[in-house]
């Protein structure tokens, strides 16, 4: 009805008691599995013992770490070519171990990165149509890290601005166009770090680690602006992600071994805003969440649920939805950009779920009668165009996403070319030569005219003399 649309507060009287019961346009969303015929068969999904999400979507590939025999492969599937995957397939198989975790670029589909137990980060670029042949040779290698690399975080708006979190301890920001290290966050994790994330423009950084703590990073001051020791009390494995508000998100595990959700104002960490037990079990919950909606899909690891909450500024803040459930647990799980969606079919998320041997998408419905675009559904959600370059993140601006609409469904762009410029260190020395030699040579320069001046006033004067000379020369022969 009415209520359910503009999700407002409805107050109902009980016998002795008030309950309030929040109305959303999202209570009613359900999820349901594709056709057999549209899953993604005869996978080995890697059993690598990370908890990544194993599995990258945008709307033209999905991308999912695999088992591969001597080094790291993940595959890379156009959207259409569902059905049963040849053995022979091609992969991206470049690591010289496995590879723990992939993500698209947001600002170009085709082009992915990889961070690997061979402590490298790579950056790929694949054709237009997928691979037909294997594909060892990435576009750029990210040397830098000394163990391996179990987390890649494109940045949200910045072209070309990658992050990596190694098992070193360390977070490096790296310019992927010169495959440069221009930012390394040391001495700031103890221990293991197990998420890091970016703010919704990009200033600012949220990472869980092992010790507990989780914090929020500013990654060009290299300061750590907000921290909470003992974010959730367990020894499970926690996440940390921002909300378009600025609030963090975490999961995490009671000391009881409870899975919780918790929420935090970075401006005071004190205490939670609000902490929501959920269940027992020991699957990492991997977040998944919607800028523009502000709901939050979390999935388990080993479950075979989706649960979702909305999120709002009205206690109790966490709006518990509903749950999508199924038999099979998940091994992991990809989730479409909203601009990947079908806005006709009043589609609002998108999973890929990884089985032990097949990707299965699940699709998240909000039930509408109306054939027309549902605008309150899709506000306008961040498109391919970075906000800035490289350069101007790393000299301090901030951009905003540059949204897009979806009332025509989303029309793809023609990609930037993606090149990787590296400095050539020949370069680099012939410029600098003259560069430092050119104070030098100036002095040096100064001195020589000074002295081509005094022998030029000697040959002047030697000339004079010899002029004298000659003429007394002269006077004497006559
Ligand atoms: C970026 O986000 C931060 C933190 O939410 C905010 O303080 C800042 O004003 C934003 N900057 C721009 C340019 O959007």
């Amino acid at each position: 009805g009415d209520l359910s649309e503009t999700g407002q507060l409805s107050v109902i009287f009980g016998s002795d008691m008030k309950r309030v019961v929040r109305c959303s346009k999202f209570r009613h969303v359900f999820g349901q599995p594709v056709k057999n015929d549209q899953c993604y068969d005869d996978i080995r999904v890697s059993r690598v013992t990370w908890d990544s999400a194993l599995c990258t979507v945008n709307p033209k590939f999905v991308a999912i770490i695999v088992e591969a025999s001597g080094g790291g492969a993940f595959l890379v599937l156009p959207l259409h070519k569902s059905g049963r995957i040849d053995k022979a397939y091609p992969t991206v198989c470049g690591h010289k171990g496995p590879v723990l975790d992939i993500e698209w670029c947001p600002h170009n589909d085709q082009v992915i990165a990889s961070g690997s137990e061979d402590c490298t980060v790579m950056v790929w670029l694949i054709p237009e149509n997928g691979l037909v042949t294997p594909m060892a040779e990435p576009v750029g290698v990210l040397e830098g890290h000394s163990k391996r690399v179990g987390i890649v975080a494109w940045h949200p708006t910045a072209h070309n601005v990658l992050l990596s979190a190694g098992c070193d301890n360390q977070i490096i920001i790296w310019n992927v166009g010169t495959c440069e290290a221009m930012i390394t966050l040391e001495d700031m994790h103890p221990d293991i770090i197990y998420s890091a994330c970016w703010n919704r423009n990009g200033s600012l950084i949220v990472t869980s680690c092992k010790d507990k703590a989780v914090r929020v990073i500013d990654p060009r001051k290299e300061t750590i602006i907000a921290e909470k020791e003992k974010a959730h009390e367990g020894a499970r494995p926690m996440r940390a992600i921002f909300l378009a508000d600025g609030n963090v998100l975490t999961t995490g595990f009671s000391r009881m071994s409870e899975r919780q959700l918790a929420l935090w104002n970075p401006s005071n960490m004190e205490e939670a805003i609000t902490v929501h037990e959920m269940d027992t079990s020991n699957g990492v919950l991997l977040p998944f969440y919607d800028a523009d909606t502000n709901v939050v899909y979390l999935c388990g690891k080993g479950d075979s649920s989706i649960r979702y909450f909305e999120i709002t500024d009205e206690c109790p803040y966490v709006h518990y939805l509903n749950t999508f459930g199924s038999k099979e647990p998940q091994r992991g799980m990809g989730y479409m950009p909203k601009r990947g969606l079908d806005v006709n079919k009043c589609e609002i998320a998108r999973f890929y779920k990884l089985h032990e041997r097949k990707c299965e998408p699940i699709v998240m419905t909000v039930p509408r009668k109306s054939d027309l675009f549902q605008d309150d559904l899709y506000p306008d959600t961040a498109g391919p165009e970075p906000a800035l370059e490289a350069e101007e993140w790393f000299d301090g601006k901030n951009g905003d996403p540059i949204l897009i609409s979806l009332k025509n469904g989303y029309v793809p762009v023609k990609n930037r070319e993606f090149k990787v410029v590296k400095k050539n260190i020949l370069d680099s020395k012939v410029t600098k030569n003259s560069e430092n030699s050119s104070p030098k040579s100036e002095a040096k320069l100064e001195e020589i005219l000074k002295e081509i001046k005094s022998l030029k006033d000697l040959v002047s004067s030697q000339e004079k003399r010899i002029i004298t000379l000659e003429e007394q020369m002269s006077k004497i022969a006559i």
